[in-house]
């Protein structure tokens, strides 16, 4: 490919995690100066419309193991993009760097010579659990959070979820539902069966689901997953937080003393 422009560029913007209006100022800024668009899945496109009208927008996503490209596909694609329009701007959901291959994309543009900058997202992890109320922390109940996958790159769970199973860290497990069985039987071995967990799909589009029971009871909770759609699960003691799991404990109180 021509090398023709002076300045390329390559711009890392995290998207948020699905609504619009949660990409910050900067992000947004950086799409109505973009030359070129690579979008991924996960990538709410109503942001596309803000890049000027001719601009490419080229979807590279990888969902479910459906590659349009590979990544050594993508990171080459960056390189002669932005050696042939000028800044490509990278749109990646949530934040770049939190399971978004972010880093290997950057390495990769600047080992051939090419400028990179990274503008940061609202991570999913953080964003999704906020959107329902549900706070990562809170004082006196937690000391941490763990921001784990549940699918390591040969496809099982990952230890990190055995060892945070053994804290008092509210976990927070992305990339996770066709493991939850496995996940929750980790957890199982280790925290109390009452401690509440939630899967949050969706989160912060206008199809978001939320449900939410107890790690002794995870198995009700299978059959509303649907795997087509992205979901987080979060465990611990924090997830109380929520409204419905109020109801539901009361609902269990009732039925116990009647
Ligand atoms: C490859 S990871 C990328 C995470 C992204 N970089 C971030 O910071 O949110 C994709 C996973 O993030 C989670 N995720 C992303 N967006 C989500 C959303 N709107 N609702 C629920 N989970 C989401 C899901 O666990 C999904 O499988």
């Amino acid at each position: 490919m021509k090398n023709s422009v002076v300045n390329p560029k390559v711009i890392l913007v995290g998207a948020g995690p699905g609504d619009p209006d949660l990409i910050t100022v900067k992000g947004l800024n950086a799409i109505k100066n973009a030359d070129i668009v690579l979008y991924d899945a996960l990538v709410n496109k109503d942001l596309l419309q803000y890049a000027s009208d001719n601009v490419q927008c080229i979807y590279v996503g990888k969902r479910f193991n459906q590659h349009k490209f590979s990544q050594d596909q993508i990171n080459q694609l960056l390189v002669d993009y932005a050696n042939e329009y000028g800044t490509v701007v990278r749109l990646k959901g949530g934040d770049s760097f939190v399971f978004g291959r972010g880093s290997e994309e950057i390495n990769f543009v600047e080992s051939k010579g090419v400028e990179a900058e990274v503008i940061p997202g609202i991570s999913s992890a953080l964003s999704v659990p906020a959107n329902q109320g549900i706070p990562l922390t809170k004082r006196n109940v937690n000391e941490s959070f763990w921001v784990i996958t549940g699918t390591t790159s040969n496809g099982n769970i990952s230890k990190d979820i055995v060892q945070g199973a053994q804290s008092k860290a509210t976990l927070v497990v992305l990339m996770g539902l066709r493991n939850f069985s496995l996940i929750m039987e980790e957890v199982k071995r280790y925290r109390h069966k009452h401690t509440p967990i939630a899967i949050i799909q969706n989160g912060t589009l206008p199809n978001e689901t939320i449900a939410i029971d107890t790690v002794g009871n995870y198995k009700n909770m299978i059959d509303s997953i649907d795997y087509s759609s992205p979901g987080i699960i979060v465990v611990g003691d924090v997830v109380a937080e929520h409204p419905s799991f109020l109801e539901e404990e009361i609902q269990r109180v009732l039925e116990f003393s009647f």
